[in-house]
């Protein structure tokens, strides 16, 4: 097995970033800030030095709203792959033949013609008549999972990661018994979304790419000689022309896309609940408050802190002219605070009319084919955690994730009977 990259070119970038960061630059303060710092003031004091802020490592930063939308919704931008973008080793090579990245060789990553081509073919998946068709299902495994848990319990682990996985892998036809090894996988991938940091971290990273590729090649396989009704045996006969590139990287793409996020949604969730008790009491009585709160902690702890689009020509941006190539960092968890779209932004206010307008989910092309499903699961399994558990509260600290980009918890240990509070009291 080989890299493309070196390691220690890739090294050498990371220290570079890290002193950039230090130095107070933006754009690197956003890569690479120690995992205990509070990304919002962060993003607040970039806000204050304007709408488009340049780092001096040649790129952009914006936390306004309207611009990172309307770049998101630009064709003159395009995404690269974090090879082009120098960010991640991924390019990996076995035995002569490419071992296809789950995240870079897939169409979150890709462009028009390709990016248009490979998202049709998975969209009738995601469709509001299909996610009604879901909710039955995604109702039963919460309740399944809620049954299984104790009075002490890892909400990440034993809950947050537990939903969404098997959603997805339902959803993808993967067998029961081949479901635990992907909260490894997930958080292997989505730690490095935003750049390897360790010799570690970057072998986990490959093994982890090695292992999937093999393990998908004998689903395919499987689903080709038995199909049933999932989107890997979907692909593999309607679409017979598709690439095994296309077909591994497609997969990897939901099934990583499909839990690592929904994880953090209903994990930074709960910590909302935990910081606003007032609102438990409705959350664990109304589904449709429930919807209302998934939305806000989208808006304000959102699970994709930021994304990069680069201009395929030179351009003018908000009275910026931006060289062919420049990176734009949107941060779309910036964008969600933005005062001149959301009153009062760094309150929680899971009855906020505007919460929709949040970029969580980004904007335009590459808008998040999940959404609907992942409002569907966060809404099911936060309102059905409360009113299982009322008194849920924090048991020790909070292990955060390591990656700028993912923001969740990794564990978060909890007590399901701490205190009495009764679900008959009206909420104030
Ligand atoms: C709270 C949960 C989720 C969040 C916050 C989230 C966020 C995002 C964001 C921000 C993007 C676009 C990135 C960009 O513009 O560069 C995206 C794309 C994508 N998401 Fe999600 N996602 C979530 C759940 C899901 C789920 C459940 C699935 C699948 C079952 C999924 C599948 C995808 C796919 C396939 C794309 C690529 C779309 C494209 O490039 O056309 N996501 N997601």
């Amino acid at each position: 097995m080989s890299t493309l990259k070196t390691t220690a070119q890739l090294f050498a970038l990371r220290t570079l970033v890290r002193g950039y960061a230090l130095l107070g630059d933006p754009y690197a303060g956003v890569l690479a800030s120690p995992p205990d710092r509070d990304p919002y003031a962060m993003y607040e004091k970039v806000r204050a030095k304007g709408d488009m802020v340049r780092s001096r490592m040649g790129a952009y930063v914006t936390t306004s709203r309207a611009i990172c939308d309307s770049v998101l919704r630009d064709n003159r931008f395009i995404t690269a792959t974090f090879d082009e973008a120098s960010m991640v080793p991924v390019t990996l090579v076995k035995n002569g033949e490419k071992i296809v990245n789950p995240v870079q060789d897939s169409f979150l990553m890709k462009n028009p013609p390709d990016h248009t081509r490979l998202r049709k073919l998975v969209q009738p998946f995601f469709t509001p008549r299909a996610l009604k068709d879901r909710t039955a299902s995604i109702q039963k495994i919460v309740n399944d999972h809620l049954d299984r848990l104790g009075d002490r319990f890892d909400l990440v682990g034993e809950f947050a990661s537990q939903v969404p996985i098997q959603v997805i892998a339902d959803l993808l036809g993967v067998p029961d018994e081949d479901r635990a090894i992907f909260a490894r996988w997930g958080s292997s991938l989505a730690d490095t979304l935003d750049g390897v940091w360790s010799h570690k971290q970057l072998k986990d990273l490959h093994a982890t790419i090695v292992e999937y590729n093999d393990f998908i090649d004998v689903l395919i396989e499987e689903r080709r000689r038995n199909p049933e009704d999932d989107i890997v045996s979907h692909l593999v006969a309607q679409h017979e022309d598709l690439s095994r590139e296309d077909l591994v990287a497609t997969t990897g793409l939901l099934l990583f896309a499909g839990f690592e996020t929904t994880v953090n949604l209903i994990s930074n969730g709960v910590l909302q609940a935990f910081e606003n008790p007032h609102t438990v009491l409705p959350l664990a009585q109304s589904p449709e408050y429930a919807e209302g709160f998934v939305e806000e902690v989208l808006r304000l702890d959102p699970p994709v802190q930021y994304t990069i689009r680069w201009p395929k020509e030179r351009l003018e941006l908000a009275g910026v002219s931006l060289p062919k190539g420049t990176p734009v960092m949107l941060v779309l968890a910036g964008a969600n605070r933005d005062p001149r779209v959301f009153k009062d932004p760094a309150k929680f206010d899971p009855t906020r009319s505007n919460a929709r307008e949040h970029l969580a989910f980004s904007a335009g092309i590459h808008y998040c084919i999940g959404a609907g499903l992942s409002r569907i699961e966060g809404a099911i399994a936060l309102h059905e955690l409360f009113k299982r558990f009322p008194n849920l509260a924090q048991d020790g600290p909070v292990a955060r994730r390591r990656s700028k980009l993912i923001r969740g918890a990794l564990r978060l240990p909890v007590r399901a009977n701490e205190t009495k509070r009764s679900l008959a009291v009206k909420p104030s």
